[in-house]
């Protein structure tokens, strides 16, 4: 009970500071907080009353203040995405501060909800840009937001460092965007490599979201690899991100009688999509990304995902002190085990801030020539090197789906 008093304290203070607010024009921070308010699907409160995962308001930029801004899916289908991302951003940056790792300037940072749309990816990335000033952009998680936001803050010299999205063109969009995980021609060979060789898989079926950059690279490199390596594709469906009904495409791919049904989507259609393949009868393994990487793929799921496999970028189970140590601060600060997207979104921010404590000054293209320095960076998700592409090349492990949790299987190097 003696816990709840400093919250109704806050609640109430909230609530009167909102009061007080009414009469002021509209401020950027305003309009952020309604913005994730509507995008969890409620109007907008006349006084605004924070949801979980609503951005907290930043003061200004001052001279003292280095802005770092982020555009992620705090709400919408790929919610726990955001929410991971956000996390691992925010612990950096409090450790960077804490640490004093900027010589007496503080880090900010700005984090704008995209609803895992593209046009409001976009748009983030404009408003952190123009009207936010921010020295570097942060996100996204999906790859079609990420190759929105890209297109945006290369226009405009801004550094963008994705912590996640694994699709090739993401970097390609120009010197200013770079990523600290691997990409998808890597992923989807891990995946084709592990079936043929570890589950001894000849005939796959894949199952892929056509409304999904990364879903439909993802199943051409597949498809290539593993019938490169003497498998057989029985058959390729498709599906539409949001779609709640598989079974029509499940039935024909049961007809097809395969090892495996490769299904590189997000969790929250694959947890579906394994409840429906097993009232069909189709009882063979699942395979899939990153995309699955989500505690809420076990609530979808449920025990029809278990025993079902797929690449991820790191295991919280791996008993690396530095690892573990990253894992129960993380838990402590947020609740719950971190997944590849908290991890990777804490490297992604401390390479900015590595970059940020190298670089001349904080304009764009001394922060990009930093950025691109980028080496041997001991990361949570591996060690980050980048390329030439402006991509890290690390190893991928492939995580078995249990009861509640994921088991580590192996690690696969590049
Ligand atoms: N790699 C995915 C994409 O590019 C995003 C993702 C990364 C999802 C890591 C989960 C975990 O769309």
């Amino acid at each position: 009970m003696r816990r709840f008093v400093p919250m109704l304290l806050t609640a109430l203070a909230m609530m009167m500071a909102g009061c007080e607010k009414k009469t002021q024009p509209a401020s950027t921070e305003t309009d952020t907080s309604k913005q994730a308010a509507q995008g969890s699907g409620g109007t907008a409160p006349a006084t605004p009353t924070p949801a979980p995962g609503t951005p907290v308001p930043t003061p200004p930029a001052n001279s003292n203040t280095i802005l770092l801004g982020v555009a992620t899916s705090l709400t919408g289908g790929q919610a726990t995405f955001g929410v991971s991302t956000r996390n691992g951003i925010d612990m950096a940056v409090k450790e960077a501060n804490a640490a004093d790792a900027l010589k007496g300037k503080k880090l900010e940072i700005r984090v704008y909800d995209d609803q895992g749309k593209p046009e409001e990816a976009a748009q983030a990335v404009t408003r952190l840009i123009t009207q936010d000033h921010v020295v570097l952009i942060l996100g996204d998680v999906a790859s079609s937001n990420s190759l929105a936001m890209a297109e945006k803050a290369q226009a405009a010299g801004v550094p963008m460092i994705t912590p996640s999205s694994t699709n090739p063109a993401v970097t390609e969009k120009g010197e200013y965007i770079f990523r600290v995980c691997f990409i998808d021609p890597f992923q989807g060979f891990v995946m084709a490599k592990f079936a043929r060789e570890n589950l001894k898989a000849n005939k796959v079926a894949v199952l892929q979201d056509n409304k999904s950059a990364y879903s439909i690279g993802l199943t051409d490199v597949f498809t290539r690899k593993f019938t490169e390596m003497g498998g057989k594709i029985t058959s390729t469906e498709s599906y539409s991100q949001g779609d709640t009904d598989y079974r029509a495409q499940l039935t024909a791919i049961k007809k097809t009688q395969p090892d495996a049904i490769y299904v590189p989507g997000y969790y929250s259609e694959v947890g579906v999509i394994a409840r429906q393949a097993r009232e069909l009868g189709l009882k063979v393994p699942l395979l899939g990304g990153d995309g699955w990487d989500s505690e809420k793929l076990f609530e979808l799921g449920g025990s029809a995902i278990q025993g079902s496999y797929f690449s991820n970028h790191y295991s919280p189970e791996n008993p690396d002190p530095r690892i573990q140590k990253f894992v129960s601060e993380y838990k402590a600060a947020y609740g719950g085990v971190p997944d590849a997207l908290a991890a990777l979104a804490y490297d992604a921010a401390n390479v900015a801030i590595d970059a940020l404590k190298k670089a001349p000054d904080t304009s764009g293209k001394a922060l990009r020539d930093a950025i691109a320095q980028t080496k041997d960076f001991p990361g949570i998700a591996g060690t980050v090197t980048l390329d030439e592409k402006r991509n890290a090349v690390k190893p991928a492990v492939v995580l078995k789906v249990g009861d509640g949790k994921t088991e580590y299987v192996t690690t696969v190097n590049p």
